[in-house]
C-alpha cells in the first residue's frame, strides 16, 4: 500500500506528463497553426479535475491541515507558500478558460493568448511539484506516524470515491493520451 506521500508524488508524475503535452501544444499555437478548441478543452478538463480537484483537493483538504497538527506551521511556511501557489493557478486557469472560450469562437489571436498563459502555467506548477517533492513531502515523511498515514490514506480513498468511481483511472488515461498526441 503506497504511503499518501507517494500517492501524491504518483500524481505529480501524471501532471507532469500532462504539462509536457501542454508545452507542445503551445508551441503549435505560437507558430499559428490551427489546432481543434477540443484539445484546449480536454487540458483544462484534465487541469480543473484532476490537478485541481483531485490533487490539490487532496493536499489542501488532508495533508496540509494533518501537517499543521503536526506542528508545521501554516503562515511563514512551505504550507502558506503552497496553498498561495494553488490560488495563483486558479487564477491562470480563469484565464486560460477565457482564452480558450475565444478560440473557440474562432478569434485565431486567442491561440498565442492561450500559449502564454498556459506556459506561465506549466513554470508555476514545475516549481510547485518540485518544492513540494524535495521540501514539504521530506518534512511530511518526519512528522508523520503510521496511525496518521493510515487516516490520510483513508481520507484520499473517500475523496477518490466522492469523484466518483473510475475518474482518477479516467484521467491517467487521459494524461496518457495527451502525452502521445502532444508532447514534443
Ligand atoms: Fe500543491
Ligand atoms: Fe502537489
Amino acid at each position: 500500500m503506497p504511503t499518501p506521500v507517494e500517492i501524491l508524488k504518483h500524481e505529480h508524475r501524471i501532471i507532469e506528463r500532462v504539462l509536457r503535452a501542454l508545452g507542445g501544444l503551445s508551441e503549435r499555437l505560437e507558430k499559428g497553426e490551427s489546432v481543434s478548441p477540443e484539445a484546449l478543452s480536454s487540458f483544462l478538463d484534465f487541469i480543473r479535475t484532476f490537478a485541481d480537484r483531485c490533487h490539490h483537493g487532496k493536499e489542501e483538504t488532508h495533508l496540509f491541515p494533518t501537517l499543521e497538527q503536526r506542528g508545521i506551521p501554516r503562515e511563514g511556511g512551505p504550507i502558506g507558500v503552497m496553498l498561495h501557489e494553488h490560488e495563483l493557478g486558479r487564477g491562470l486557469v480563469a484565464e486560460l478558460e477565457r482564452a480558450a472560450d475565444a478560440y473557440g469562437e474562432g478569434d485565431r489571436a486567442a491561440g498565442p493568448q492561450f500559449a502564454e498563459i498556459a506556459r506561465q502555467y506549466i513554470e508555476l506548477l514545475t516549481q510547485h511539484i518540485q518544492k513540494e517533492d524535495n521540501i514539504l513531502f521530506q518534512m511530511a515523511e518526519q512528522v508523520l506516524d503510521e496511525e496518521t498515514k493510515a487516516q490520510l490514506e483513508r481520507a484520499f480513498q473517500q475523496a477518490e470515491a466522492e469523484l466518483g468511481a473510475g475518474t482518477h483511472e479516467h484521467f491517467e488515461r487521459v494524461a496518457t493520451t495527451l502525452e502521445e498526441t502532444w508532447a514534443t
